[in-house]
């Protein structure tokens, strides 16, 4: 029996709804495809949007959803992407497979995706191949109200209101594949080029200056250093590869116990990330007013047999979502610095939340964790005190209990809980200290098999399913997680 006590009133701060956000890029099948079919596509659409995907996105609330890269972003000129869609510029998506983007998913389409989601939009802006110019005219043309050239094309082209754009990255990954630059080059250029991301008719951007890869904490210390003055956020990418070897990182499925074993134990290393890097951040930055944007986030394999390998095309397994689950519990523990996270990539690509071949879709383990965990968005982070039992493969140990709890405005309980032992289950005893309460509902994600996954042929394969043997008696919950498993209890 594993001892817990969940405060009640003891608020920890804030769970910015942010946490649980998105990532789309032209990459692969998720823009085209996965989300974008065309108008006078068979596939059900609204103006050219997947019907299927819309209504699960929906379901499922995305915060914010950021486009159009990625890598992709430092290389996409925004003007060829509006005004008729027979008439935009193709260009060779160079980053991903050296395909022809045909630039009939622009900067329109995307704001009308984020408005049928009801997702607020995140662009990011090119530094590495565009101008200042640039970046401004674009800015101006989604934002600017009354008389202005930009403006004035934008309703040409169909929009007569300006839309609003709070987050803006200036550049992606400017320290690799935008602009292999240092960080001294990169945060004087992000001085530039932040000035000229105007604020127009009452539209407030909030401004997100590329940060570091992983465990890169000299681009944060200078990054901090020179420009934490101009910036409200500052990203922070880091995927989980089983290997640890970029040249042969495993497979999403057919993994045996270590696979399982060593990638829990990487992806936990996001912990140690936001320790390290919220640190130097602190110096520069004492009351945390720049945001850790989590910017890019989730496992990465080997791309399945048989398919370009440019796409990064993934399958999705229970393992996937223990990484889903472990990491939205770290964000929510993090989260009076980190104020949003985007796993990569919404549809088909990496990580993703939903597979699509042809007219049929499917929701991954990871869809069902975001399903799961929803409760927890701008909800108060409650204080939960556990010590965790170690987990053991061979000579090495983690953790086996992830756990974080919410209430939310309505004074609803989430908690959630992920137990990454293969073989134990774990029995919670958790004291509920502040007040009385029933269980409302309880669910689990889990199966036998460690890569259980869904596919377009047994598409149900993996879903939510009711945690059994969970009893709030006299101000004690007790429950059972199943090995390998995501687990959420609604207490009212
Ligand atoms: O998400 C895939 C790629 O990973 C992104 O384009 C890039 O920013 C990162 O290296």
């Amino acid at each position: 029996m594993i001892p817990m006590r969940l405060f009640v009133n003891k608020v920890q701060g804030k769970i910015d709804r942010n946490l649980y956000g998105h990532f789309s890029q032209h990459l692969g099948r998720c823009i085209h495809e996965g989300i974008w079919v065309g108008k006078d596509s068979h596939i059900p659409n609204t103006d050219g949007i997947r019907n299927d995907v819309i209504e699960a996105l929906r379901k499922v609330g995305v915060p914010v959803l950021r486009w159009p890269g990625g890598c992709f972003a430092d290389e996409y000129h925004w003007k060829d992407g509006i005004g008729p869609t027979d008439r935009r510029a193709r260009m060779i998506n160079n980053n991903w497979g050296g395909v022809v983007e045909d630039n009939h998913f622009g900067t329109h389409e995307f704001l009308r995706l984020c408005e049928l989601i009801e997702a607020e939009p995140y662009i990011s802006g090119n530094v590495g191949s565009g101008t200042v110019q640039e970046m401004q005219e674009w800015v101006e043309y989604m934002t600017r109200d009354g008389e202005s050239t930009m403006a004035n094309w934008r309703k040409q082209n169909g929009r007569e209101l300006p839309w609003k754009i709070k987050y803006f990255g200036v550049g992606n990954e400017n320290r690799g594949c935008s602009g292999n630059m240092r960080p001294e080059y990169y945060a004087d250029l992000y001085r530039i080029y932040q000035t000229y991301v105007r604020n127009y008719d009452g539209n407030e951007t909030y401004r997100i200056a590329c940060g570091p890869n992983e465990d890169n904490y000299h681009w944060t210390e200078v990054l901090m250093r020179e420009a934490s003055k101009y910036m409200d956020g500052l990203s922070l990418h880091y995927y989980t590869i089983p290997t640890g070897d970029w040249s042969d990182k495993g497979y999403a499925t057919g993994f045996d116990e270590q696979g399982w074993f060593e990638t829990l134990k990487r992806t936990l290393r996001m912990d140690t990330l936001i320790v390290q890097h919220s640190k130097i951040m602190d110096v520069y930055d004492p009351k945390k007013k720049v945001g850790l944007i989590i910017d890019e986030w989730g496992t990465w394999y080997n791309v399945e047999p048989g398919t370009n390998p440019g796409f990064l095309y993934q399958q999705n397994t229970l393992r996937d979502a223990l990484v889903a689950g472990i990491n939205l519990n770290l964000f929510n523990k993090y989260s009076d610095r980190v104020r949003m996270a985007n796993i990569a990539q919404v549809v088909n690509v990496l990580q993703a939340l939903i597979l699509t071949e042809g007219e049929k879709m499917l929701l991954t383990p990871t869809y069902h964790v975001f399903d799961m965990y929803k409760g927890h968005q701008d909800a108060d982070r409650l204080l939960l005190d556990y010590e965790s039992p170690d987990y053991t493969y061979g000579q090495e140990s983690i953790p086996q209990i992830s756990a974080s709890a919410s209430k939310d405005n309505e004074g609803m309980i989430h908690l959630t809980a992920c137990n990454l032992n293969h073989i134990e289950s774990a029995t919670i005893q958790c004291v509920i200290d502040g007040g009385s309460f029933t269980i409302v509902s309880g669910r689990v994600l889990t199966d036998r098999v460690l890569d259980a996954h869904n596919t377009f042929e047994s598409p149900e394969r993996l879903r939510p399913t009711t945690l059994n043997r969970a009893e709030l008696h006299e101000g004690i919950l007790t429950f059972t997680l199943p090995p390998a498993s995501v687990s959420v209890l609604e207490l009212r």
